[in-house]
């Protein structure tokens, strides 16, 4: 089977985080290597989206020139994925000639056969500055949710789709100014003319896609396609390729996907075999917001020019959040992979191993340090790696590094090397369906599987009354481990190259996995190194601290920037005895907990002084678990116990809420009272 498959082209305006790692390049990664593995023909193609309008308000910001910008993070970008392994056979950019000369002949082609349509339209245009304002290039109240600061094609509070002139009071991004409507001519690609044949081919042809992108074009299907301008008043960009269309360039989004074409071009003379021939399945790896772009326009694009094929499949991702925050670059809320490389020297498999686990793949998901640490710890160092380096240090002392001869196997012994097969089989179905975490699990079963078989077999015990049942079990234990080696390696890359030098052999073909004699008897292994190395609690803390300082920096700025106070008015006068029936205590907060599947509530046991319950308190988002243990807090402790999420709260937190920024504030005093002290 052939296959091309592309990665998202990120904007060179910014780095890469973990947000684009876990959503897109770890599973295209993933699956371009697992493909390849099996034998396919495979190109994996990629590069940087050069154009549109936040790179060149980024290069008016910075007093440097958009190719300036380009040029700097195109080097970044492609720097980063090459150190995680991403498995491209091309980094290109859209920048190059080859690509400005694809996207203007795809242009010229539609236009030629008629695919477009001219429409004149109003546009807001800044008399200041002497030009249109497309995009983000214009900003206003939403109208949807009336958040300030929306651009001009969307709001990134409420994430709703905006056109520029649904925009409450319109600003120009470049002079500030307020700008006047004036008539511009642009070409449009009418997608209701594609509308009725996009509904077969993904509605009724595509059932078999993700529910999260399937259920997305529905909704735009249902909803009715529009002709969408496919040019811009620019003047950063892909000129429009007509005779005057001065200032005029192809919008972003019409270019960019026309990159993947560039780019399999500058790989190969055979690109149209990639393109082109039926018999080669196209598969899109990218973020949710790109659904609408991959499965509708670019499909239409393609279907308008003709003798392209159209994706197999679209297997977007949703988000990744970061400590319970949606990821933001303005804010710098991200872990940057630049960075990692820097801090966590040689641990790429680590961060692909936790990104894999965690992949937003049917709904947003949320990356913590704890778990990184976590999924380290107790799956990679004692999980993995624990059976790899028991397996082949026991190899090493009990028969001098050589795979030990094998006797009769038992009926455990066949078991085991026959469940190899069934977790092979797991992991390519889910694969194949581009679960990727399931697969990753799968994968880990394998090792699961060894450490069982050691555990049950205990050769460190047999070895002192019979040398050839301990030989056969280690035998069996490193045929485990080569499989293993095959297995890893579309996940943990580095490791899966790690382990094979330890085992003295080159890469295997997956169809060999399961096989119970990879190593034959007598060969050498190498030396025996461990895989993965536990990550210490001081190490994990030094990040929430970089990260804990950047939302304080965020709640000051909040509160700093709105003035106005909302002190609530009183409330009704009450009695002496209303409030005397109030019983309100200092406890201490004994141990506390997130409650899961909630990102506000914490599950905290706490010293009364009367005695040690459970209160469920809405305080997640304020503080974290580590801020509150040992704290000391004020109790409303006869308030009648409820359940939340089906644990009784018994009892309520009181904390101050700053009329200013909302944030949460103990109120405790600084001493340390004796808990159970009355607070009246
Ligand atoms: N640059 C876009 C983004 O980061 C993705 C472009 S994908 C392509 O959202 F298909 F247009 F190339
Ligand atoms: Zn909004």
């Amino acid at each position: 089977m052939r296959y091309l498959i592309t990665s998202a082209l990120p904007y060179a305006n910014g780095g890469v985080h973990i947000g684009h790692l876990a959503g897109v390049y770890i599973p295209s990664d993933i699956y371009t290597r697992y493909l390849r593995l099996r034998g396919h023909d495979v190109i994996h193609v990629c590069g940087s989206d050069e154009h549109g309008v936040p790179i060149t308000l980024k290069a008016k910001a910075e007093g440097v020139t958009p190719q300036d910008i380009v040029d700097r993070y195109n080097k970044i970008i492609g720097d980063s994925f090459r150190e995680f392994g991403i498995a491209f056979d091309i980094y290109s950019r859209t920048s190059s000639e080859t690509h400005r000369e694809t996207a203007s002949d795809f242009f010229k082609h539609l236009l030629d056969k008629g695919e477009f349509i001219e429409q004149t339209s109003e546009q807001y245009f800044d008399t200041e500055a002497n030009q249109f304002l497309a995009d983000r290039y214009i900003t206003g109240d939403c109208p949807k949710c009336g958040a300030s600061g929306a651009y001009g094609d969307q709001c990134e509070k409420c994430g709703s789709t905006l056109s520029p002139m649904e925009l409450k009071s319109p600003k120009s991004a470049i002079s500030g100014s307020t700008p006047e409507i004036r008539k511009t001519k642009h070409w449009y690609l009418p997608l209701d003319k594609h509308e009725q044949f996009l509904k077969e081919w993904i509605l009724e042809g595509h059932k078999e896609w993700k529910p999260n992108v399937y259920g997305q074009c529905k909704s735009w299907l249902d909803g009715g396609l529009q002709p969408r301008a496919v040019s811009r008043d620019l003047d950063w960009g892909i000129p429009v390729p007509v005779e005057g269309a001065d200032g005029k360039v192809l919008y972003v989004w019409f270019d960019a996907p026309i990159g993947y074409i560039s780019a399999t071009k500058d790989l190969t003379p055979e690109w149209e075999t990639y393109w082109k021939d039926p018999e080669t399945k196209m598969v899109h790896f990218i973020g949710k917001d790109n659904i609408v772009f991959h499965c509708i326009v670019f499909p239409a694009m393609l279907r308008a020019h003709g003798g392209y094929n159209l994706p197999e499949n679209v297997p977007a991702n949703e988000f990744l959040n970061l400590e319970g925050d949606k990821i933001s670059t303005s804010r710098g809320w991200a872990v940057w992979l630049d960075e990692y490389l820097k801090e966590f020297e040689g641990k790429q498999d680590v961060l692909r191993y936790a990104l894999c686990a965690t992949a937003p793949e049917t709904k947003d998901n949320d990356f913590t340090w704890k778990d990184f640490q976590t999924r380290n710890n107790s799956e990679l160092v004692a999980i993995l790696g624990n059976f790899v380096n028991r397996a082949l240090v026991l190899i090493g002392k009990y028969f001098d590094g050589k795979v030990p001869t094998r006797d009769d196997l038992t009926q455990t012994d066949r078991d085991t090397l026959s469940q190899i097969a069934t977790f092979r089989a797991a992991v390519e179905k889910n694969l194949e369906t581009y679960h990727f975490r399931e697969a990753l699990f799968e994968m880990m079963n394998i090792a699961r599987l060894g450490n069982k078989y050691l555990a049950d077999e205990e050769p460190w015990k047999v070895i002192k009354t019979d040398e050839q049942r301990t030989a056969t079990i280690l035998n069996v234990a490193v045929q485990i481990v080569a499989s293993l080696s095959i297995a890893m390696e579309p996940f943990l890359p580095f490791s899966a190259e790690k382990l094979r030098k330890m085992l003295g052999i080159e890469k295997i073909e997956w169809n060999r996995l399961g096989d119970d004699e990879l190593l034959v008897v007598g060969h050498s292994l190498g030396k025996a190194e461990l895989l993965f190395e536990k990550i210490e609690d001081e190490v994990i803390e030094a990040q929430v601290a970089k990260l804990t300082a950047i939302r304080q920096k965020r709640d000051e700025e909040a509160a700093a920037g709105e003035p106005e106070s909302r002190i609530e008015p009183q409330k009704a006068t009450i009695e002496y005895d209303d409030f005397a029936k109030l019983d309100i205590r200092v406890g201490k907060v004994l141990e506390a907990e997130l409650v899961p599947k909630t990102d506000k509530l914490m599950k905290l046991t706490v010293d009364t002084g009367i005695d040690v319950r459970t209160i469920v308190s809405g305080i997640a988002q304020h503080f974290s678990v580590e801020q509150m243990v040992g704290r000391q807090v004020t109790v409303l402790v006869n308030l009648a116990p409820r359940k939340m999420r089906g644990i009784e709260s018994e009892g309520m937190l009181l904390f101050a809420s700053d009329a200013d920024s909302g944030k949460l504030i103990n109120v405790t005093a600084d001493a340390e009272i004796t808990a159970g002290s009355s607070v009246n």
